[in-house]
């Protein structure tokens, strides 16, 4: 961890939305009078029905629950388009740049937005959907995705929206789940120049899911798909049809907006819910003072529409604010490593908003990719999704950032909605490789492992206190699991499953998961998950998979496979368990390495001791590393697993 320190710059403290005393007055006040602070804040929406309530949650079993705003009304796309038309119709509310530098970028202005969802919107409502349906979204980086998005909030359908990179397998599961009743998805998506069969996915999955009878399928690459007569619209067909009108559907606060699967320690993917009132305040209040917005700023999420940072940072927190938010449909380091600058280039962007593992991955192929780029549009620097370390951090700061931007490293998880810990670029001195400091409202805690909160300096377990206005709601279907899952381990406190340590100035430093989730190019994966794929295969007795540190992706995943008695243990059964991994999450999931293993070290109950193999993959074998293994049943077992240890 460093210790360098990077002051606020002077322009920036002269002008912010937000200095140094500010930050801190406006934080005091969010706790200390939380209900009047609450209610002048939701004043940034528009509501049908402004709330005279704020917070009403307990994290206590008696009377668990998470409420916020409950008596208001509001619309999320109303907000997100409408409330815009007067002001800035016919301001860019959409850029998007496609996958080859050589398409052509589209722009939509707000009135084309809105033109766009209420037909989107009629279509959706033709098809049968109403509000509370559930429609799952599964698309790649089209503006067609932020409509799908903006058509469901519209009329009061849950979108869940599943990454386009996931397998039928996976997508199937995740629409059983929420019961969809209408699927949206495209002819192909496009990444890198090749092409990803999403409607053949969609139609594969569909053989496991009854509950689906509609599918809209945008055209987006024209590649040739099956249409299944009574089942498949055309979405451009069908918004022919229909009127550009279509009034917003009035929503309480605490009615759901979104379902998002995400991947917990144990168990299957979790549906996390978000409602709309207070995720949309969430998402919009720190979009503006994380990125200090101002009017006329290109601001850009390289995000997938896939994972939450795209739904709060490319869709609903800049359009709430009137932003012009830039969506690319492909990836960084295509066709050349200069891309995303170049990008940068094309669109004079203000804001970036990017993972760590591109940087990483981008500062291994040489700075002359970036600085034969201008850059000179370019005023903050954001990252999300994993710990940044300090070298990517400072490349990102001095390289790409010319010294001038600032770095906002904005620490949060899907189910908090939006960025809980993260600086604000006029009020917050930067050190690399600190997310900073708490938002409004936001009260973390560090506990040791019995629950007791530490005070000052202090390493442990990152816990939050109390509710704030865009935490999940629940678990879709099984709330007793949301208790469980959160609530449980520091009884009256959210977990939030990540080790935190906390400086002499009070500075939040993330060291990573402390449950057996991995994180993956910034792509949360539960170990469990890719356990249970790799048992189905019929050649696999048991598995264990930890993470290992990894130079690009922040963490790779390791397979420990103990094999059925028959089997034979060779290279072209690694291969296959790799492909089959793969095809039943998706390529994300991708292990790095098997290791066959004739045994995994238990306990004498028969408790897989994660601790050790996370060592043998780490590259760490002495006894020192390996630590106590005389409780283990068969404390032989691990000799053998170092014997043939990977990698
Ligand atoms: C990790 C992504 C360190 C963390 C928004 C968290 C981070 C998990 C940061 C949530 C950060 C996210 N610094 N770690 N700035 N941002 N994480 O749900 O472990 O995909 O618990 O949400 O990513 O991942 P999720």
């Amino acid at each position: 961890m460093s210790d360098d320190f990077f002051p606020v710059p002077s322009e920036w403290a002269a002008s912010a939305l937000l200095d140094r005393d500010g930050r801190k007055a406006d934080y005091q006040r969010s706790i200390q009078e939380s209900d009047a602070y609450w209610l002048e804040r939701a004043k940034r929406l528009d509501w049908h029905v402004f709330p005279t309530k704020t917070n009403e949650s307990s994290f206590n079993e008696a009377d668990f629950g998470v409420k916020w705003f409950a008596d208001g009304m509001l619309n999320v796309s109303a907000n997100c388009i409408d409330r815009h038309l007067a002001e800035r119709g016919d301001q860019t509310a959409i850029i998007w740049e496609p996958d080859s530098p050589d398409a052509e970028p589209r722009r939509y202005t707000y009135a084309q937005v809105h033109e766009q969802v209420c037909r989107f919107a009629n279509v959706l409502k033709n098809a049968g959907a109403r509000k509370g349906d559930r429609i799952t979204v599964y698309l790649p980086m089209i503006p067609e995705a932020a409509f799908a998005l903006l058509a469901c909030a519209r009329i009061g359908a849950i979108h869940s929206v599943v990454f386009g990179g996931f397998s039928p397998e996976a997508l199937a599961g995740r629409i059983i789940d929420c019961d969809s009743t209408l699927v949206i998805t495209a002819d192909e998506g496009c990444r890198a120049g090749r092409q990803v069969p999403l409607k053949a996915n969609v139609d594969a999955a569909l053989k496991e899911c009854p509950s689906v009878d509609k599918v809209v399928v945008v055209q987006a690459t024209g590649g040739a798909v099956t249409m299944q007569e009574s089942r498949d619209l055309w979405l451009h067909e069908e918004a022919a049809k229909v009127s550009a009108d279509c009034a917003p559907e009035p929503m309480n606060a605490e009615d759901p907006l979104f379902i998002l699967y995400t991947s917990g320690s144990t168990g299957k993917p979790k549906g996390v819910l978000h409602t709309t009132g207070g995720y949309l305040l969430w998402a919009s209040l720190t979009h503006e003072l994380c990125f200090d917005y101002r009017p006329g700023d290109i601001y850009w999420c390289a995000a997938d529409i896939g994972w939450v940072t795209g739904h709060s940072y490319i869709v609903y927190g800049p359009l709430a604010n009137g932003a012009t938010t830039l969506m690319y449909e492909g990836v960084p380091n295509y066709p050349t490593p200069s891309r995303i600058w170049e990008v940068v280039d094309r669109h004079q962007v203000q804001t970036i908003f990017t993972a760590p593992t591109a940087l990483r991955a981008l500062m291994k192929e040489g700075d002359e990719f970036v600085t034969k780029t201008s850059r000179k549009s370019l005023r903050l620097l954001g990252t999300v999704g994993e710990p940044i370390n300090p070298e990517a951090w400072r490349w990102y700061h001095h390289v790409v950032g010319e010294d001038r931007c600032p770095i906002i490293d904005t620490w949060w998880q899907t189910e908090t909605g939006a960025a809980m810990i993260a600086p604000m670029p006029g009020a917050t001195d930067l050190k690399p490789g600190s997310a900073t400091l708490p938002m409004p409202g936001v009260v973390p805690q560090i506990v040791d492992s019995e629950g007791k909160v530490l005070d000052g300096a202090a390493e442990g377990n990152l816990v939050i206190a109390q509710s704030w206005p865009g935490q999940m709601r629940t678990v879709w279907g099984d709330h007793e699991r949301f208790f469980q899952t959160y609530f449980t381990t520091f009884p009256g406190k959210y977990t939030t499953g990540d080790g935190a340590r906390r400086d002499a100035d009070g500075y939040y430093w993330i060291t990573g998961r402390v449950d057996d989730v991995i994180n993956v190019s910034g792509h949360r994966m539960g170990t469990a998950e890719v356990e249970s794929a790799l048992v189905l295969h019929e050649a696999v007795a048991e598995a264990a998979v930890v993470g290992f540190p990894h130079d690009i992706k922040g963490q790779g995943i390791y397979a420990y496979v103990t094999l059925n008695a028959h089997e034979e243990p060779t290279d072209e059964l690694r291969k296959t368990l790799v492909a089959w991994v793969r095809t039943e999450i998706g390529p994300i999931a991708t292990p790095d390495v098997i290791q066959f293993a004739p045994g995994l070290p238990k306990t004498r109950s028969g408790k897989i001791m994660r601790r050790i193999l996370r060592k043998i993959a780490e590259g760490e074998v002495s006894a020192q590393a390996l630590g106590d293994t005389s409780t283990l049943a068969d404390p032989s077992v691990v000799d053998n697993l170092v014997a043939n240890r990977q990698g």
